[in-house]
């Protein structure tokens, strides 16, 4: 009886941590916040599950969930992630799109690009160090896709949080409209568009504005999002192109 518990200890080390609710000890002298991360960090299934899967970090799980539900990541699919740091998303979009050659169909292209240096993700294209806001990386994306739009454009993209909950609502809406309007340029038509938000007064206006452009748009708040978060993801498929719709967006 003792080995078989032995066994099941040493065969599940990482979930054990979980199932015991690991406290981290050493938290002397650390600030009340990072504290309150670093336990969080430790008690969070996620964060294990991403480690044991090789995910750069636990968003990958809101994607995977995102894409089991709309299955908007095809092989062969280009692909463009703002706000790719540390690289979980581009992860899971280079496996999805079969960039990485695994898989006999059609290869896909997956360029992220983020604010924070990226550390290569081998078949993907990193620009890190780069504000995707700016016009000079939207021409270095464009460059980049030579002329071919994409089929799916993804933004994470979250600003630094301030804490003001208004505030920080305005700023990512800033973010998201910014992501929009490029995908609008460079979508291929039926395209689809993921956008995370951190919810207040605006984001029913940047649903209604989606709503000009796609065909189909859903609000999804993944399992992995924390409890205490505002944050929703926004996926709208099926691109309509913007000639017969008028172009204005704030
Ligand atoms: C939640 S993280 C993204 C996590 C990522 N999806 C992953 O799975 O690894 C949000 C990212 O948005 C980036 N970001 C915020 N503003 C940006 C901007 N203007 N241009 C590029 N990246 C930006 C941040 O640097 C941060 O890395």
């Amino acid at each position: 009886m003792k080995c078989f518990f032995r066994n099941l200890i040493a065969n599940n080390l990482h979930t054990c941590a979980v199932l015991f609710r690991e406290v981290p000890r050493n938290l002397k002298g650390k600030k009340h916040s990072s504290q309150l991360w670093l336990t969080r960090q430790l008690q969070d299934p996620y964060v294990e599950k991403a480690k044991r899967e090789n995910y750069r970090c636990r968003s990958a799980y809101k994607l995977l969930e995102i894409n089991e539900r709309f299955k908007i990541l095809q092989p062969g699919h280009i692909v463009i992630d703002c706000g790719a740091a540390p690289g979980s998303w581009t992860q899971v979009a280079v496996k999805a799109t079969n960039a990485n050659a695994v898989q006999k169909d059609a290869g896909g292209i997956v360029i992220g690009i983020d604010k924070q240096p990226l550390y290569p993700i081998e078949n993907a294209t990193l620009l890190g160090g780069m504000d995707f806001t700016a016009a000079e990386s939207q021409n270095e994306l464009l460059k980049i896709l030579n002329g071919k739009k994409a089929d799916v454009i993804l933004s994470d993209m979250a600003p630094n949080a301030t804490g003001v909950r208004d505030l920080d609502h305005e700023n990512i809406i800033q973010l998201a409209y910014s992501a929009l309007r490029f995908a609008l340029q460079i979508t291929k038509g039926n395209g689809v568009f993921v956008c995370k938000l951190w919810d207040g007064g605006k984001s029913q206006q940047f649903e209604k504005d989606l709503i000009r452009f796609y065909k189909y748009v859903k609000c999804i708040r993944p399992e992995a999002t924390r409890d205490e978060s505002t944050e929703k993801f926004l996926v709208a498929r099926g691109f309509k192109g913007i000639k017969s719709t008028s172009s204005s967006t704030t």
